[in-house]
Formats: C-alpha cells, structure tokens, sequence
C-alpha cells in the first residue's frame, strides 16, 4: 500500500461483532472471560484495548514498522522509553529540543542516576567523543523545536549500531508522511501524536513505534506495569487523525512554504528558521531524509527585544498564542516562556533560542488570510 492507502485503511478491520466501520470505542476496564484464562486475548484494559490496539497497528504500518505502542501523553512515551536504563548508563540527547523532554531527562532522571550530555548533533560526529561504555541511548528530535535544525537520521543510527546504543527519534515535527526514522536506522521512533498525528488540539497522546520484538516486549513491560495508557476514545481520535494526515501535511508544508518565504523578505524581520531554505544548513541532509519541510517554523524581528516580539505575539488575530503545534488552525508561540520555559536560560542563549524567538505552527487555513494576519502583526 502506498503512505496515503496506508493512512486510511492501516490496522482498521471492520468491527467483528457489528461490522461497523470505524473501530468502536471500546469504554470498558475488563473483559469476560469464560473460565480462568480462558478469553479472546483481552483481559484487563491498562494491558490490552481493541482500539488501542487498532491504532498501535495502524502506527506500526504507517511508519514502516512492526509494532507500536500507545501512552497517555508523548512525555509518558518518552518516560517508558527511559525506563530500559539504569543507573550509572549514560544519554546523548540533542541540545536543542523539546522543553518538556529536557525537564523529564534532567529533573526525574537525573536523579535516579542516569548521566545526560546535551551534544549538537547537526554534526552527527559530534556525538563520537560522549561515547563510551555506559552509553545507552541517543535521543534526537528533527527538526528540532524550535530552532528547525536538521539532525542526520542516518548517520546517528551508524554511530548508534557500532556501539551497540539504541537511537530514538522524536518524529513529532515531520510525521510519518515526511520521514520515517525506521527506514533509516533508527530503533525507536517516538510521536507526541497531540500534534499532528491528532490534527485537530482535542487530544494529548503519545506513541512508540519499533521493529525488534524484544525491545517491543520491554516497552509492553513497562506501558502495562507503569500504566501510562491512554483511554480509548483518546486512541479513537487519533486513528480518526490519522485518516487525513497526509491531506493535511501536504497544506501545512504549502502554506509553510510561502509564508517562510513571506517572512524572509520583511524589512521588520531578522532571522527565519525554516529548514526548506536551500541555504539552511541542513537542507542537503533534510532533503535526502524528509519528503518536504513541514509548516513549522521560527523567526526573530530585527528589533531583536522581547518587548518588540511579545507585541507580535499579541497582535495576531488568526495566530492564536498557545503552547502546542500540528494542528488544523494555525498558533503562535513564545518558546522561551512558553514550551521551552523549562530549560534555563543561560542553556537557552548558548543554543541560539534567545528571548524573542517566535515560533509559528502553520494550520491549514486560506495562506492569504494567514499572510495578511502575520502583516498586521508585525506592523
Ligand atoms: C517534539 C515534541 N516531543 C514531545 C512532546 C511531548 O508531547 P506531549 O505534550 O504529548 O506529552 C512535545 C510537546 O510539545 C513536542 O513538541
């Protein structure tokens, strides 16, 4: 099947008791079973869930791998994810990532003795000289939030398999209609399906997807014993999601696209982080591993003050300022008091998120419209 079959038709069976064609939301805690142990492979919810498992399958299918796994929330995902280390194994994570994932690696897992390196990775070699016997894991996003760089997927997963580290990539900016980690060596691919895989801000869920049916059965160890589940009409939506997922991303890269360049060319602009620019210094690498370039995007204002930006990040009308992303409608957000609040300051600068970054989730409505908003905004 090809990607856009795959969106509507992967892991979905008409139902087996009515034939209804969208899998039901099956609201239950338990399952009957008619002697000890005897049942249809359903026994308690936190472990096992018909939509759940529709929608762990259809996530397996659409990025190309062989099992996925559904949490409560793409922190939860990324908890489970740190859950296979112990004390004293060591992280190489990426410098510029999601706040909240930072907050997770360094305010819980710190403390339970796990050691992080913060590395950037736009050079994949640059990871070479944090490795050594304790490191378990490399931990990527690309691109990254919010600065849009671009990691070598490829690369990362070179480095990872010679020495025996599990590479996971947070695929939460691309989607799996732009990239698919698995292909390109990755172990773990890891979604906060909250954005676009959802599409529409109506629901907070995670995902792991993977190929090893060992590390499948780790990760099943810890979602059924820590039990970070989602609930099932939450699993419901994003299966309902991802039915327009590539109809979707193929307007959000095209109004991406031209209000990118839009911005560049505005005398009030400074900086524009898109990673479509062919002089991005990650095009080449973002176009051998991404089919397009998505609809997220960062800049700053020539008037690089936060007084100046936080007057932009008021003033629009169909922008709304919120925290999240991928969704239909377009937002707004201040990374550096916003989603990004979490890391300290001095660590935000350093990595080039300074205090007027505006960060753009572009929806999927009228480009002009959008344009004109931006226009009256930034005056
Ligand atoms: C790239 C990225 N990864 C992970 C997360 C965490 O996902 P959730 O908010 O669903 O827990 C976010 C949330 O903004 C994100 O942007």
């Amino acid at each position: 099947m090809k990607l856009s079959t795959k969106m509507i038709h992967a892991g979905v069976e008409p139902d087996p008791s009515t034939g209804a064609i969208m899998t039901p939301i099956y609201q239950t805690s338990t399952y009957v079973q008619t002697a000890p142990g005897v049942h249809k492979g359903y026994e308690y919810a936190r472990s096992q869930n018909p939509t759940r498992a529709a929608l762990e399958t259809a996530l397996a299918h659409i990025e190309n791998g062989k099992h996925g796994l559904c949490f409560g929330s793409g922190v939860a995902a990324t908890d489970a994810v740190l859950r296979l280390l112990v004390p004293g194994d060591e992280v190489i994570a990426a410098n510029d990532m999601y706040g909240g994932t930072y907050r997770l690696f360094t305010k819980i897992f710190e403390k339970m003795g796990i050691r992080f390196h913060f590395v950037n990775m736009q050079n994949a070699e640059n990871i070479r000289s944090y490795i050594n016997a304790n490191t378990k894991l490399i931990w990527a996003e690309t691109p990254t939030n919010p600065l849009m760089n671009i990691i070598d997927i490829a690369a990362l997963a070179s480095i990872a398999r010679q020495h025996n580290a599990l590479l996971c990539v947070d695929n939460t900016f691309a989607t799996p209609y732009l990239q698919n980690p698995l292909d390109l060596g990755a172990h773990i691919v890891l979604h906060s399906a909250t954005k676009y895989l959802g599409g529409h801000s109506d629901v907070i869920h995670g995902c792991l997807i993977m190929n090893d049916t060992e590390l499948r059965e780790k990760l099943y160890f810890v979602q059924k014993s820590v039990g970070a589940v989602p609930g099932p009409q939450d699993c419901f939506l994003v299966l309902r999601g991802l039915k327009t997922l590539h109809v979707r991303m193929d307007r959000h890269c095209s109004n991406g696209a031209k209000i990118a360049r839009w911005l560049r060319e505005h005398p009030k602009v400074g900086q524009v982080y898109w990673c479509g620019f062919e002089d991005h210094p990650g095009y080449a690498i973002a176009k051998k591993q991404m089919r397009d370039f998505g609809g997220m995007m960062s800049f700053t204002l020539k008037d690089d003050s936060p007084e100046a930006a936080k007057k932009v990040l008021s003033s629009t009308h169909l922008f709304a300022l919120a925290e999240s992303l991928g969704g239909v409608e377009s937002l707004i957000n201040h990374p550096a008091s916003m989603t990004h609040a979490s890391i300290p300051r001095e660590e935000r600068i350093k990595n080039g998120l300074s205090d007027s970054l505006i960060r753009l989730s572009v929806g999927i409505e009228d480009v002009e419209d959008l344009i004109d908003d931006l226009r009256q905004a930034i005056g």
